[in-house]
Parts: C-alpha cells; sequence; structure tokens
C-alpha cells in the first residue's frame, strides 16, 4: 500500500491517476460550449447525454479522490514563499470544490427539468418534481462555474509553466505520470 501512498515531497499513483484522469476528462468538457454546432438535433441530444454521464463519472471519481487525498499527506511546496504556498492550497482546494459544484449542480438542473443523465432503459435522475425555477437557478450556477473552472485552470497551468521554465524546480515532475 505504502508505495501506492503520497509522500511528504511527491504524488504517489493513485493520485496522479486521478488528477489526469479528471483533468483530461474536464478539459474535454470544456468544449461543451461548441455542441450546439453540431450538424442535427439527434447528435446534439447523443452528445448532451454522454456529456451527463461523463459529469457523472467526474463526480464519482471526485468522491473517490477525495477520500484518497483525505487519508495522505499533500506533499510540501519546498523553497517556497509563504504566499505561493497560500496560492497553492487556495487553488487546488478551489478546484476540488468546484469539480463537486459542477456535476452537482448539472444533475439537479437536468433532474428538476425532467431531462435526466439516460444509461441505456434507466434514467439516472434524482428524485426531483419538475422544477423550472430551481432548473434555471443550478443552470446558472452551472455556466458561472464553467467560467470560474476555465479561471482556475488558467492559473493552475501557468502556476505549473512557471515552476519548469522560471522556477526550475521538479513540481511538474512530481506530478508527471
Ligand atoms: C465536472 C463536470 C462538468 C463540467 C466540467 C461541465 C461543463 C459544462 C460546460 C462548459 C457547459 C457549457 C456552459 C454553458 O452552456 O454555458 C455545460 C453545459 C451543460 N451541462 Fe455540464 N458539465 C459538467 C457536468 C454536468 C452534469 C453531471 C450534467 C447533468 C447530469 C451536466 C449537464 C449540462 C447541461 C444540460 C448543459 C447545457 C446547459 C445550458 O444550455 O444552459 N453537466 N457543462
Ligand atoms: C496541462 C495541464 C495540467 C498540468 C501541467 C498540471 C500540473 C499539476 C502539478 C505539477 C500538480 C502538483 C502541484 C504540487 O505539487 O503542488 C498538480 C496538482 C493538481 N492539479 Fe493539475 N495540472 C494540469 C491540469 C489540471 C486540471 C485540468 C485540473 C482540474 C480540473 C487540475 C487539478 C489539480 C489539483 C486539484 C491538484 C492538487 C493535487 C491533489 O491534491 O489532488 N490539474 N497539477
Amino acid at each position: 500500500m505504502k508505495s501506492l501512498s503520497n509522500t511528504g515531497s511527491s504524488y504517489g499513483p493513485i493520485s496522479k491517476f486521478f488528477h489526469w484522469v479528471v483533468g483530461t476528462l474536464v478539459i474535454m468538457m470544456l468544449f461543451t460550449y461548441f455542441l450546439e454546432d453540431l450538424p442535427n438535433k439527434v447528435m446534439i441530444g447523443v452528445a448532451f447525454n454522454a456529456h451527463k454521464l461523463v459529469g457523472l463519472t467526474i463526480l464519482t471519481l471526485m468522491v473517490l479522490r477525495l477520500l484518497w487525498a483525505w487519508r495522505n499527506p499533500k506533499p510540501s511546496l519546498p523553497n517556497s514563499r509563504l504566499w505561493e504556498r497560500v496560492l497553492e492550497h487556495l487553488v487546488h482546494w478551489s478546484l476540488y470544490l468546484a469539480l463537486f459544484i459542477m456535476p452537482i449542480a448539472g444533475w439537479v438542473g437536468t433532474s428538476a427539468a425532467g431531462k435526466p443523465p439516460r444509461l441505456g432503459m434507466h434514467a439516472l435522475g434524482l428524485p426531483l418534481q419538475k422544477n423550472e425555477r430551481l432548473s434555471d437557478l443550478a443552470f446558472s450556477v452551472h455556466n458561472t462555474m464553467a467560467i470560474i473552472i476555465i479561471v482556475l485552470v488558467s492559473l493552475h497551468v501557468l502556476a505549473a509553466l512557471y515552476h519548469y521554465f522560471i522556477k526550475k524546480d521538479k513540481i511538474l515532475q512530481r506530478m508527471w505520470p
């Protein structure tokens, strides 16, 4: 078990797995803005259902990831100033929070709109009555969170590049697969 865990100075393979699988799925999901441009309604419907299912997959992975993060040490940031450590924690935990709020808002929104994710014959909706106001509210949260995630991920990737090219430390390498 030990070798799968994080250490005080580096991420273990399970944390890396969560980071890169969730990160790739989230970046794919940000292309949702272009789904409306698909050629016909059937394709748009299929693509949105896939969006909802991938979103639920991200939520499941985030629950497991949070449990794993809770059981593991978070590698510390070496040779850093206080503001760097504060910013690192702020961005990382905001990303965690955003990746819970985002799929939950989408799930509540689609369930309250009566258009839950579908897996074959099964509707994976939350037990909610049809409620247009709740659905509108959930989707405005979903839309706002999309912008917040884009800002957070941009800051995060800039920080990774800053460590690699300017500080020339091993921060990028310790998350590398
Ligand atoms: C981390 C997971 C998710 C991410 C990153 C994500 C991302 C996005 C983005 C970028 C958009 C386009 C924003 C916009 O239309 O303004 C969007 C729209 C949408 N998402 Fe998600 N989503 C996630 C999870 C979900 C889930 C779990 C569901 C439903 C079960 C869902 C349902 C929808 C729907 C129905 C729309 C269209 C909303 C509209 O047209 O206003 N999403 N999502
Ligand atoms: C090219 C894209 C990316 C690069 C190069 C990258 C790089 C990194 C690196 C080097 C770390 C370790 C930081 C440290 O040791 O303090 C890290 C951690 C983290 N990254 Fe990324 N990342 C990328 C994309 C993403 C995306 C898209 C997300 C979220 C959707 C994300 C969320 C996180 C989180 C939450 C952590 C904290 C680790 C944890 O506690 O699980 N990353 N990333």
